[in-house]
């Protein structure tokens, strides 16, 4: 046993490898195992003897349980030591930029004004793109025939009865008839819009169009101006004014456009406003007798305004974007510098 247990010294300090230690293992606690023999040969020492024998067997296999552990774990630890070795970060190597996306401008003003708006208590609603020429036209008291038809050129998808909306004002239309026109109603309508426009840096077959209606009693064009004048001071800062211009839409009387003193030159006049000192913004009025009429509202009861503008105008003039084009493209390179011009704007 004394030979074995110096063996065993031995053969411990030259193992070093797993594979190593499993031959170890093999060769003392292995079927054919020295350690194994020397437990089976129990069976022919005498009585006499045994006592001793099974204590040195005893302390041989203590020793060897140690070994075997001590070494195990020494082995382990190094293989770990070795893989986090290998795979150490250089933390001070400069490290390659990772592009990252950021909400598009374009959705970010929408979801500011609908979130002003709605604060006013008024309610964001949806309406269909593919449009009836009814909603689209009829009940906005757009006859067969009128002109203003023509100044907007619309997609037709099915003969002349189904078109991709030319504006999103049929959303009043679809309003009226849903409260049933005895509710007073105060809602926008952000939503995608259609024309036959040839693609430029400020036209676009396909564009946003947020819609406003109010339909309540007494309500007049002052109503009408101080709720653009707070929308506009909102988006644009405090020292912004507003003036309301005559127009012509067939579905409001009297009709307005809405413009906003100049932002960047104060009024004075620069190229933004084209040195006139105000942008339009809005196409706007009092919603038109028929129109109430016709979407069930009673005119000798009920009154209204409404206004209709384009959301990429607003988000090209918030952050200077010259050409309308790049918020429909999904360029990373130019997004993150639009982030960056809000940042400097507040
Ligand atoms: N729908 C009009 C357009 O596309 C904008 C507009 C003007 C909407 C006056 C309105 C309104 O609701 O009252 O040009």
């Amino acid at each position: 046993m004394k030979e074995i247990l110096e063996e065993l010294k031995k053969d411990e300090e030259s193992i070093n490898t797993l594979e190593g230690l499993d031959e170890f293992k093999v060769k003392y606690t292995g079927k054919k195992g020295l350690i194994t023999e020397l437990s089976i040969n129990m069976k022919s020492i005498p009585n006499e003897e045994k006592k001793e024998y099974g204590m040195k067997l005893n302390e041989l296999k203590q020793e060897y349980n140690r070994f075997y552990e001590e070494k195990k774990s020494l082995l382990e630890k190094a293989i770990i030591d070795a893989k986090l070795e290998s795979e150490r970060i250089d933390v001070t190597l400069p490290s390659t930029s990772i592009p990252t996306g950021s909400p598009s401008i374009l959705e970010s003003v929408v979801e500011d004004i609908e979130e002003f708006m709605m604060s006013m208590g008024y309610d964001v609603v949806d309406g269909p793109e593919v449009e009836s020429d009814k909603y689209n036209f009829e009940l906005l008291n757009v006859y067969k025939g009128h002109p203003a038809r023509d100044a907007q050129d619309t997609f037709y998808v099915e003969g002349d009865e189904y078109l991709l909306r030319s504006q999103t004002s049929p959303v009043q239309a679809r309003t009226m008839i849903a409260k049933g026109g005895n509710e007073p109603i105060r809602m926008i309508c952000p939503g995608k819009t259609y024309r036959r426009d040839n693609d430029d840096a400020t036209h676009s077959h396909q564009f946003t169009q947020i819609e406003g209606l109010v339909v309540d009693k007494n309500i007049s064009l002052s109503d009408l101006k101080g709720t653009f004048e707070v929308l506009m001071k909102h988006l644009f800062g405090n020292d912004v004014e507003v003036r309301l211009r005559p127009s012509f839409y067939p579905f409001t009387e009297p009709s307005v456009e809405l413009d906003v003193s100049c932002f960047s030159c104060q009024g004075k006049g620069c190229n933004i406003c084209k040195n006139t000192g105000w942008i339009t913004i809005c196409g706007a009025g009092i919603v038109h007798p028929n129109v109430l009429k016709m979407c069930g509202y009673d005119p000798s009861i009920w009154t209204g305004f409404a206004f209709g503008f384009g959301a990429e105008r607003v988000a090209m003039l918030k952050y200077g974007v010259e050409d309308l084009r790049v918020f429909y493209n999904t360029d990373l390179r130019e997004m993150p510098s639009f982030d960056r011009k809000e940042k400097d704007n507040d």
